[in-house]
């Protein structure tokens, strides 16, 4: 098990160590992160919980091997069927009524920037580096975050980041509106912890309210939007682009999509 979670002093902290593999994630991470993120919303003994990874890397995104063996997406799955892990994290983060917090150890690729969408306050290291590579991957985006990043930073400065996958740093990420606070690397998860941790002296029922209040009005077109970008995505991990860019990344050399 990859997803270390503890309880301390009312916050509950979801740590993704991995970090032989660059804290890549598998069904398996994802589906303890849902479970926790699940449970957190009941437990009276929690009132905010903080996302962070391992010194270096936040996370390196989905597993590339893991989406080598294409596990269906969200509407591949079929009316009924269990919802993939991956899918589950996401509905379990946008809908945890609690305050969410994530310290950015490091690397955010992927889910790993586009789950920084869903949190309420977001803290990068200085060493922190983002992208959103899913095009290289001959992928497309996902997590609502081809309708979350343009409103948020206009169209144009969206498709650097999910057209040309470009990556940017953590104080882009505080200039775009994504991160509240860049940190020094061995600062950021207290920081973040002592963020997560004034939730304690607040009224919870507020806290829950305001947070409602804030997210409700956009769940359901995040809903329709994250079904869409499933549906394509689902498709493009069957692709001979998105085949050639897994091998070329195991193969640790470039993609090849000159014959496409
Ligand atoms: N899935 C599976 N394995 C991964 C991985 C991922 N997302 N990211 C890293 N790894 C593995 C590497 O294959 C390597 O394994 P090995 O030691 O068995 O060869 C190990 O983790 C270390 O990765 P490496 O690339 O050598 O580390 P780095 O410090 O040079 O680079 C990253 C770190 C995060 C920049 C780089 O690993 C990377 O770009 N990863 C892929 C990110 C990605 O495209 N994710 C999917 C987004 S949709």
């Amino acid at each position: 098990m990859s997803i270390r979670t503890a309880t301390f002093n009312k916050v509950l902290t979801i740590e993704i160590a991995r970090p032989e593999k660059k804290n890549a994630l598998t069904q398996a991470m994802y589906s303890a992160m849902a479970d926790a993120l699940v449970a957190a919303n009941t437990d009276v003994g929690v009132r905010a919980v903080l996302i962070t990874g391992q010194p270096g890397v936040f996370t390196s995104g989905n597993d590339i091997e893991d989406f080598m063996q294409r596990p269906p997406a969200a509407g591949e799955a079929g009316e009924g069927a269990e919802l993939p892990p991956v899918v589950r994290f996401m509905h379990a983060l946008l809908d945890c009524e609690k305050p969410v917090v994530a310290a950015v150890t490091g690397a955010a690729v992927g889910i790993g920037t586009t789950m920084l969408l869903h949190c309420d306050l977001v803290y990068v290291s200085d060493e922190s580096r983002l992208a959103m590579p899913f095009v290289s991957l001959g992928l497309v985006p996902e997590y609502a975050s081809s309708l979350l990043l343009p409103a948020l930073l206009g169209h144009v400065k969206a498709a650097e980041k999910l057209m040309l996958g470009e990556p940017f740093s953590g104080s882009d990420a505080v200039d775009c509106g994504i991160a509240n606070a860049v940190l020094p690397a061995a600062e950021v998860v207290n920081h973040a912890r002592r963020m997560a941790e004034r939730f304690n002296n607040l009224p919870p029922q507020a806290v829950r309210e305001t947070k409602r209040l804030m997210r409700e009005p956009q769940k359901a077109r995040i809903r329709e939007v994250m079904a869409a970008e499933a549906a394509l995505f689902g498709a493009r991990l069957r692709s001979p682009e998105a085949m050639e860019a897994f091998q070329a990344f195991f193969q640790k050399r470039k993609p090849d999509f000159s014959q496409f």
